[in-house]
């Protein structure tokens, strides 16, 4: 990367914006982000972004609310300083679930988030397995949209497990990414037909294809409490899975995950540190962790090369 770029991390996830920055040649450019007493975010860059291309990496997961404030005021000061581009590396794009009005009288939070992105100053996003194509549609600018199955394929492969697969959506909103998945392994096909009950409760509807005697692979975007993965997993067991993996990019893990994940008969979980994973989660052992860190230095670098032309 030469100084006509800068890398920025937000404080959600400045591991892996190390990580990206070490295999661009680059460290992370200073900035100040401070929480006053009554909870108000500060950001401040500690030197001219001006006629630079700015790209500014952060997750917005954890604490999703305070990671878009700090997202918003950063971009701003970028565009109040005159950086020539701003390009928003979002690993995990939080409110991507809230995309329609599915009942009466709630909001579509991820098309105003996208709004306030633009208005904030992006010019350009990069995230990586959203929950629906769908949210793409709502940026009214450039979004290069990559993928963690690569990632997932190759760790499956070596450590041989690709044989006799079944690639499971645990609900039909997966149906898209099982998909594709069971195209690149290759692999068998299933769905599950869920209703969730509420934020913390699944019901498991049914089980569409064939997982009798085969090995299979539940394959989603996000486990946030491990509910849907672990139902999921269940049903497999009683129609006869012999055994079971999942695959999820990212991994929130909040409240009771881990101890559901371990009473469950899921083997073994992959998932890329697109979200900073805790300590716990790195050290459970059914939990294998694929860096995303190589695809989005990938997906940076064609970037920067276009802006350096
Ligand atoms: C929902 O449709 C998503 O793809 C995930 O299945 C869901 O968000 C996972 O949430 P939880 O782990 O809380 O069941």
């Amino acid at each position: 990367m030469s100084n006509a770029s800068v890398l920025i991390a937000g404080s959600s996830n400045v591991a892996l914006a190390e990580e990206v920055g070490r295999k661009l040649g680059l460290s992370l450019f200073p900035v100040s982000i401070i929480r006053f007493p009554d909870g108000e975010t500060r950001v401040q860059l500690k030197e001219s972004v001006t006629g630079k291309a700015a790209f500014v990496f952060q997750s917005l997961a954890k604490e999703p609310n305070e990671r878009l404030i700090e997202t918003l005021l950063l971009v701003d000061a970028l565009r109040r300083d005159g950086a020539s581009h701003i390009i928003l590396v979002c690993p995990y794009l939080a409110y991507s679930r809230q995309n329609v009005q599915e009942t009466w009288g709630v909001s579509v939070a991820a098309r105003l988030f996208a709004d306030f992105l633009k208005k904030a100053g992006v010019d350009y996003l990069i995230t990586m397995d959203l929950h629906a194509e769908l949210v793409r549609s709502f940026f009214e600018f450039p979004v290069a949209h990559v993928s963690a199955r690569e990632l997932f394929i190759e760790a499956l492969r070596q450590q041989k497990l690709c044989d006799d697969l079944v690639v499971v959506g645990p609900d039909l909103g997966a149906a898209k990414l099982a998909s594709k998945f069971s195209q690149e392994l290759p692999a068998g096909l299933a769905l599950i037909e869920k209703r969730r009950d509420d934020a913390r409760r699944v019901t498991i509807l049914s089980l569409i294809g064939d997982v009798e005697g085969k090995t299979v692979l539940l394959a989603d975007d996000v486990c946030s409490t491990a509910g849907t993965l672990t139902s999921a997993a269940k049903v497999c067991r009683e129609k006869g899975a012999k055994r079971i993996f999942a695959c999820v990019t990212h991994g929130l893990f909040v409240e009771e995950a881990l101890e559901l994940i371990d009473k469950s008969s899921i083997e073994k979980l992959f998932v890329t540190d697109s979200v900073s994973l805790e300590p716990k989660v790195r050290a459970n052992t059914k939990i294998c962790v694929v860096s995303c860190a190589k695809v989005f230095a990938s997906a940076l670098s064609s970037l920067l090369t276009r802006f350096e032309e």
